[in-house]
């Protein structure tokens, strides 16, 4: 097998000081980058911390005993990113997703989402508090995050066998627990429930139809399943082309089994393209979703935004710098809401950002010489 090499570099020190402007406009929504792309989606990481090792995201060689994870000092406070959140709805954001690492390591998180969960849109309107976790700790916290104000989480699972689940996470964890945390999200209403998984070829792509056989079959349509291309997020996952199974293909398998139809796309900036299955015995429309940033990108309306644990807002999942929202935060000088705010939006003004398309070329390499790691940033 041939040897990975895997680079040391620690990307969290690359990072700009945002520009506060000396007249601060008042946010009106309508805030586009320059290719006319809106600000939408916030993901907040909460911690860079997490109990599995996937080999994808967190691999064991590099996020061991050695590894230094931010002291709590470096986080931002609950109030801090409660700040920042309702400052980034002035500029339109109207859906939040709590990622990690693994977020329900974070401790009170319920707090947080109680913070969260006051905030409205201009127009009054609640946001759409979501959260992605590997569900270790879900089946306990369900109810919590619900009664917090939780509306939806997404669950990672990439196999229901559970060697083949090892062999994904590197840590010995029961399928079957994953699973009672999906039933206690049901059961307590945060539906509808996405569960990922990343197809590695060669790894787990036999998983492919028993687990779409699976979710067809159980949680009466109450569970989406999705499947995610492997991307080359980060710089320790030692990407190859030849472990990733095009979506396409993803379908094709799935197809031969349980014949699927294209449904239409929900929502602009959606990640994920839908199919629905033929055959709905039970009366519900039973759907999968494929995500496939590596052979068909979907920069060209995206509209996330991602906040990482220690509060440097970055731009794209493949971004190498963060722009430092804590140091506005925390400085001396006492920033106001509204300059803070005008300093977000020249950092979103000033946004191209669009790796998945350029994958491959001279530019896309340029830009991804010190990416960041996803466990830091967030999914
Ligand atoms: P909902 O459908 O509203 O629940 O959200 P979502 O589709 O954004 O879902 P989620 O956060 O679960 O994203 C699913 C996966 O898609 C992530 O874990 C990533 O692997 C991938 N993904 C999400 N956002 C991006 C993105 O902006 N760029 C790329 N390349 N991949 C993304
Ligand atoms: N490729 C695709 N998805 C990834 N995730 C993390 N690393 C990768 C990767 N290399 C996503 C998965 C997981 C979520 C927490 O982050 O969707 O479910
Ligand atoms: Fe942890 Fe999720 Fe990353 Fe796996 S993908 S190591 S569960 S943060
Ligand atoms: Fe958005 Fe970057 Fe992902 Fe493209 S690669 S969809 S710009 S986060």
């Amino acid at each position: 097998m041939a040897e990975r090499s895997i680079p040391l570099i620690d990307h969290r020190h690359h990072s700009a000081r945002p520009t506060v402007p000396a007249h601060a406009a008042v946010p009106d929504g309508l805030l586009a980058d320059r290719r006319g792309r809106p600000l939408r989606d916030l993901r907040i990481s909460v911690t860079d911390r997490c109990n599995f090792r996937c080999s994808y995201c967190m691999p064991k060689e590099v996020f061991d005993k050695q590894h230094r994870f931010l002291p709590h000092s470096e986080l931002l406070s609950f109030e801090e990113i409660t700040r920042l959140a309702r400052l980034f709805t002035l500029h339109g954001v109207k859906k939040l997703r709590l990622t990690g690492g693994e977020p329900l390591l974070r401790k009170g998180l319920e707090q947080l989402i109680e913070q969260l969960a006051e905030l409205r849109t201009p127009d009054g309107e609640p946001l759409d508090i979501t959260l992605t976790t590997n569900a270790s700790l879900l089946a306990r916290k369900a109810a919590a995050l619900q009664a917090a104000g939780l509306k939806r989480v997404t669950v990672s699972l990439d196999a229901l066998d559970d060697a083949v689940f090892r062999r994904m996470n590197d840590v010995d964890f029961p399928v079957a627990d994953v699973l009672a945390g999906i039933e206690a999200a049901v059961a307590v209403g945060l539906a509808p429930i996405k569960v990922n998984m990343v197809v590695k070829r060669g790894v787990n792509d036999q998983e492919i139809v028993p687990m779409a056989r699976f979710f067809r079959d159980n949680f009466a349509g109450k569970v989406v399943l999705r499947f995610i291309e492997y991307m080359d997020v980060g710089i320790t996952n030692g990407w190859r082309m030849d472990e990733v199974l095009p979506s396409a293909q993803v379908v094709e398998r799935i197809h031969a089994v349980f014949p699927l139809r294209a449904l239409d796309p929900t929502q602009i900036g959606e990640t994920a393209e839908r199919w629905g299955y033929v055959d709905n015995a039970a009366g519900e429309q039973r759907e999968i979703g494929v995500i496939s940033s590596v052979t068909n990108a979907f920069c060209g309306d995206c509209n996330r935004a991602r906040l990482s644990t220690e509060g440097k807002l970055y731009l794209c999942l493949f971004a190498s710098r963060g722009h430092d929202l804590r140091s506005l935060l925390r400085d001396a000088a006492g920033y106001t809401d509204a300059q803070i705010a005008a300093a977000i939006g020249l950092v979103w003004q000033g946004r191209d950002d669009r790796y998945s398309e350029l994958r491959g070329s001279a530019a896309g390499e340029a830009a991804a010489a010190a990416k960041v790691e996803m466990s830091y940033i967030g999914g």
